[in-house]
């Protein structure tokens, strides 16, 4: 072993993603003395191999499957149309790039230590980072926050093995379009890849084990993406279980269970997204004596885990495993660690689906507001009245608004439709500000714009839309 380093800080965060890095800069912000470990590169999943290449990806696939596909209709005939692939790689690594690389300069500016290698606690207050080279660094701090994330579920039979059997890491690193892919898991990452594929002119199965992809989302929802997927020519097979696979001919053979029956398919490629488990093991956690729970380590609403000075956020502390639930805790974390009042105290954390169309929520739905024993709601705006949507070319979609019956308080709002990503920032605003339905139908939205949408949506709880008739 080389020679030990011995460094004192406030503030140790383990993992540089954007859990952990938002924490450095907050923490810096607030000048305690911190310093973020990470053994891979900075930003973590999502800006590395998550969220951002996949977007860049999906925007691509849109981008072309518009022309090819949609572009005669507006008036647009561009011929021959084609994918190079590794350009589009070559793109998508510099768009990653420079988000990384902006990591670094946040941390930095905000007097934050970045380090890479590998930490293991010893003690309640103690960390040993190893790096690449066997250099191992002891670092004694107040305060340790795990913000160690999330990987990808494997199944048995379907080992990754980065060429035929990848992960969602793999599926967005492809050099070439995979003439025949198949999708095991129709969730989030399933349904995302999937379409950006079929976009580029793969042969698209998903293989979902539940009766319906997207499960959990507004059924209404679901509905409308898996016809646009259909129209895409993806082939949802859902009540099918991916059992096994072999190599043959070039090809991998797929065997599924659908309906107590076995079903082989062949494909180039399979992406296998059942989920993800959390980055807890090999930490020295459980010796240090801090709770670990099916694989999570259960935090209170201050971030704190049951060791006194240890915190975990993100991926690692619990669902929804989303970034910007991450980012928020993080904040949380390092006020509290800056001595400041702070608790983890939101009314909604809004979720997307980068689908065609996109789906976003903010809120609970109208089955789950009754089941609280609220009496409810609805209003709903149709895409397809909708100027803005009309002139895009895109009107597969609506927003949904559920509100409490009596007192008109937004609890939910549903959007599928593109720009539901975009959309759904109003809408979480409106729910944790505590907005009434007649907040948003009274405010002037700017026309011709998506988040009309949400307004009419307002004045259709109430019976006053405008651009529908009110039922
Ligand atoms: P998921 O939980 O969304 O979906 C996994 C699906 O796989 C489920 O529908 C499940 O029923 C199915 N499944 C499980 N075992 C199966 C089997 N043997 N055969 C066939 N189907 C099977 O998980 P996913 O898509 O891997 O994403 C993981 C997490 O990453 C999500 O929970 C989400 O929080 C996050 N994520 C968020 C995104 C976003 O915010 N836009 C995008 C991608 C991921």
């Amino acid at each position: 072993m080389a020679a030990q380093e011995m460094l004192r800080t406030e503030a140790l965060i383990i993992g540089a993603g954007p859990g952990g890095y938002v924490a450095g800069i907050r923490l810096g912000q607030l000048k305690k003395k911190a310093i973020v470990v990470e053994k891979d590169k900075p930003g973590g999943i999502c800006l590395n191999v998550g969220c951002i290449p996949s977007k860049a990806l999906i925007n691509a696939a849109k981008y072309y499957d518009k022309i090819k596909n949609h572009g005669a209709e507006i008036g647009l005939l561009a011929d021959n149309v084609r994918v190079d692939m590794v350009q589009m790689q070559s793109w998508k690594g510099d768009v990653v790039s420079k988000l990384t690389g902006g990591v670094k300069t946040l941390l930095k500016a905000n007097g934050c230590d970045y380090r890479t290698g590998t930490a293991k606690l010893v003690s309640r207050n103690t960390v040993e980072v190893t790096d690449a080279a066997g250099v191992v660094t002891t670092i004694q701090a107040d305060n340790i926050i795990i913000a160690t994330g999330s990987r990808p579920i494997e199944i048995p039979g379907f080992k990754f093995d980065g060429n035929r059997i990848v992960d969602s890491t793999g599926a967005l690193d492809f050099r070439a379009v995979p003439e025949r892919f198949i999708v095991v898991g129709g969730g989030y990452i399933g349904i995302e890849i999937g379409t950006l594929y079929a976009k580029l002119g793969s042969k698209v199965t998903v293989v979902e084990a539940l009766p319906t992809i997207l499960a959990g989302n507004d059924p209404e929802i679901i509905q409308l993406v898996a016809r646009k997927l259909k129209k895409l020519g993806v082939e949802i097979m859902t009540g099918a279980k991916a059992k096994s696979w072999t190599e043959t001919g070039g090809k991998a053979a797929v065997t599924l269970e659908v309906a107590g029956r076995d079903v082989t398919l062949e494909a180039d490629k399979v992406l296998v997204a059942v989920g993800r488990r959390p980055n807890s093991e090999g930490l020295g956690l459980e010796q240090v004596g801090v709770k670990i729970e099916k694989g999570f380590v259960p935090v209170d609403k201050h971030l704190r885990t049951n060791v006194p000075g240890i915190f975990a956020i993100g991926d690692v502390a619990g669902q929804p495993m989303l970034a910007h639930k991450a980012s928020k805790e993080a904040e949380i974390a390092a006020e509290i660690i800056a001595g400041h009042r702070a608790e983890f105290d939101v009314r909604c954390i809004p979720a997307v689906i980068f689908s065609d169309p996109e789906v976003a929520t903010a809120g609970i739905s109208a089955e789950e507001a009754t089941t609280r024993g609220r009496k409810v709601k609805v209003g709903k705006f149709p895409f397809v009245a909708l100027g803005r949507a009309i002139a895009n070319a895109d009107t597969d979609g609506f927003v949904k608004v559920i509100i409490d019956a009596e007192t008109k308080e937004v609890l939910g709002i549903h959007v599928v439709g593109n720009g539901a990503s975009d959309i759904i920032a109003e809408a979480a605003l409106a729910i944790e500000m505590g907005a009434l339905a007649d907040d948003l139908a009274l405010t002037i939205h700017a026309h011709p714009t998506l988040p009309e949408a949400i307004m009419e949506a307002a004045k259709a709880s109430l019976g006053e839309a405008i651009h529908i008739q009110n039922r």
